[in-house]
């Protein structure tokens, strides 16, 4: 019998037996340095800003809703050589941890998990540049940043904040597209986290990724990735990599796709996590003028900047 993919997820609430039942109330918003953050991430800034990074750590950086989970799973594989049953020890937030990741009566923080990993580590971040551990950069540590164009990226929170109620409420579609574009959102403002990223990118060792690259040829960003961790890979390994990474193979994959949450935490009834992962669905929630009024400000904001997306906008 083949088992919909929605049937997968069901089973493997069985993961957490202990959330069954809890219920989550969503956070507020706090500011931390001007930058708003779910209050778990502010009330445990002290450990967050004091994590002893080390040398052969490897970062995963992004605006939320830019590819992290995807990019997870790429450089999980990789440091696996491709071997998919390792891939599945375990979802991908043990896996890669969240350094910031602070819901401690639901889930293991993020720094707990890290503290009992062996070295190398890779852990990812939402974090914008200016409040990454100082320790990162003592230790001159990699990091994989991913941007995806600032509109998809505000379509993607809106349905996640519709789920995760690990998050504020969003509000309706408009509200939220005001407070995304005021930096009124949870990790901040999207304009200062991908400006502050590509600024530092020539002066530590940061890869620099695309969204919208890595859809268009998934092979040639992995191979990067690779190569910016001193990988070397058989062919027949980059092509499972590419597979297994693909969006319809981690859409069906438990320890991919959060499908080990319950409701209560995630509700991927109300929106998948895995939910298009095209480029450009922005064109079914933009209004015309929502759309000029957007790229007017988004010229505004970016004005300054040299980082230049593809023509999705
Ligand atoms: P959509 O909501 O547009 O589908 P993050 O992991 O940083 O939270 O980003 C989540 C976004 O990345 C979601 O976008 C998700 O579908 C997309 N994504 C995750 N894995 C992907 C993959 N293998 N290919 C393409 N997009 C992927």
């Amino acid at each position: 019998m083949v088992l919909s993919s929605f049937r997968i997820l069901e089973m493997e609430l069985d993961y957490h037996p202990e959330l069954r039942g809890i219920t989550v109330n969503r956070p507020p918003l706090k500011l931390l340095q001007d930058v708003p953050f779910p209050a778990w991430v502010a009330d445990n800034w002290e450990t967050v800003t004091n994590f002893q990074a080390k040398p052969d750590d490897l970062l995963i950086a992004t605006f939320p809703k830019s590819g992290s989970t995807w990019m997870q799973e790429i450089v999980d594989l990789i440091c696996r050589n491709g071997d998919v049953g390792m891939c599945k020890r375990a979802p991908v937030y043990y896996r890669v941890p969240i350094l910031e990741f602070f819901m401690n009566n639901i889930l293991p923080t993020g720094t707990d998990l890290l503290a009992k990993m062996a070295s190398p580590r890779v852990m990812k971040t939402h974090l914008p540049i200016q409040l990454v551990p100082k320790s990162f950069w003592e230790q001159d540590c990699k990091t994989i940043f991913i941007a995806r164009n600032a509109k998809d990226s505000l379509v993607s929170y809106f349905h996640f904040h519709n789920s995760c109620h690990l998050l504020p409420e969003p509000g309706t579609w408009q509200e939220f597209s005001q407070k995304f574009m005021d930096g009124q959102v949870s990790w901040g403002s999207w304009y200062d986290h991908v400006k502050g990223w590509w600024e530092a990118k020539d002066k530590h060792r940061i890869l620099f990724l695309f969204y919208e690259d890595i859809k268009e040829y998934p092979r040639r960003e992995i191979l990067k990735v690779a190569k910016f961790m001193e990988k070397v890979l058989e062919e027949d390994v980059i092509e499972k990599i590419v597979q297994s990474s693909s969006f319809n193979i981690m859409k069906d994959n438990p320890m991919a796709n959060y499908g080990t949450l319950p409701a209560s935490v995630m509700n991927q009834n109300i929106s998948r996590f895995m939910r298009k992962g095209e480029v450009g669905d922005w064109k079914n929630h933009f209004t015309v003028s929502q759309n000029e009024d957007f790229d007017e400000h988004y010229a505004r904001q970016m004005v300054h900047s040299s980082v230049k997306f593809r023509n999705v906008l």
